[in-house]
């Protein structure tokens, strides 16, 4: 199927691995200039050689204000964002009684001011043009709280309301904006956590992790022409994990 994007620009945040990176190359194998952006400028060097993304734009989305000064550069340099991807790094892991007001902030800029920040600002220029396509990377913990996931339980959820509320504002206006939520899927941010796999993969009806490739091919329908009917969900990737309706 021709998801009908090519030539389009994307700005995909927290590319220069994991979900993000799977994401910007599945963009790029649709034909869309795809622009990655996180902090690591030589993982980004690497990221852009092995996806084809067209430029890479360094960033640090715990610090406020600066997520948008990246979606400037882009609208600055290519003249539009058409797809926005926001991603960023997971949260520390802890119970309630772990997690102090500091982390709680910092957290809160992480996960949930920084998408706020950087659709802002692309906004505008995706209102003039009557077309845009929003996705926020989240996570299954959203829908479903999963033990000593405290932060993500909480931030991820607020996320959805997020989603509900801008989509029905700019439905008409041609822009949709949905949550992906990945389940558990092989990155090297799930190999670093040392979680048990077999247990993991017990609790999982598929039997088995994601593929970041599997998620990739999702988000790239979800921001297609063809998805344009599709807005304010949140849809899982997750081998069937969310046992709820
Ligand atoms: N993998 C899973 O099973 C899974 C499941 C559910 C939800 N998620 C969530 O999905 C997101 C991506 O997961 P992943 O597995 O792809 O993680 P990952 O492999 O650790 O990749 C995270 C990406 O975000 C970037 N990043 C981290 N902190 C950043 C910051 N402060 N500012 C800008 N960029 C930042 C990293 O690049 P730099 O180091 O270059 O900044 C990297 O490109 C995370 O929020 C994770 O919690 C993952």
């Amino acid at each position: 199927m021709d998801l009908l994007i090519e030539g389009k620009v994307a700005l995909v945040f927290g590319a220069s691995a994991g979900l993000g990176k799977a994401i910007a190359a599945s963009l790029v194998q649709e034909g869309v200039r795809v622009i990655i952006a996180s902090r690591n400028r030589e993982r980004l060097k690497q990221a852009m050689a092995a996806t084809g993304a067209v430029d890479h734009l360094t960033v640090d989305l715990q610090v406020e204000g600066a997520g948008p000064e990246v979606v400037q550069e882009v609208i600055d340099k290519y003249g539009a964002i058409d797809i926005l991807v926001t991603n960023t790094g997971g949260p520390p892991n802890g119970f309630f009684t772990d997690i102090d007001n500091d982390v709680w902030k910092d957290q809160y800029q992480n996960l949930v001011l920084s998408p706020v920040e950087v659709i802002r600002a692309a906004l505008p220029v995706m209102q003039r043009q009557q077309w845009g396509r929003i996705l926020l990377v989240t996570s299954v913990t959203a829908r479903e709280p999963i033990a000593g996931l405290t932060i993500s339980n909480v931030l991820r959820a607020g996320l959805l309301g997020l989603v509900k509320s801008l989509s029905n504002e700019v439905a008409s206006q041609n822009i949709t904006i949905n949550a992906l939520l990945p389940g558990y899927t092989k990155t090297q941010r799930l190999i670093d956590l040392h979680l048990d796999e077999e247990k993991i993969c017990g609790e999982i009806p598929a039997g088995r992790l994601g593929t970041p490739e599997e998620l990739a091919h999702l988000a790239s329908f979800l921001v297609s022409e063809q998805a344009g009917y599709i807005t304010g969900q949140m849809i899982a990737c997750d081998g069937g994990y969310l046992r709820g309706y």
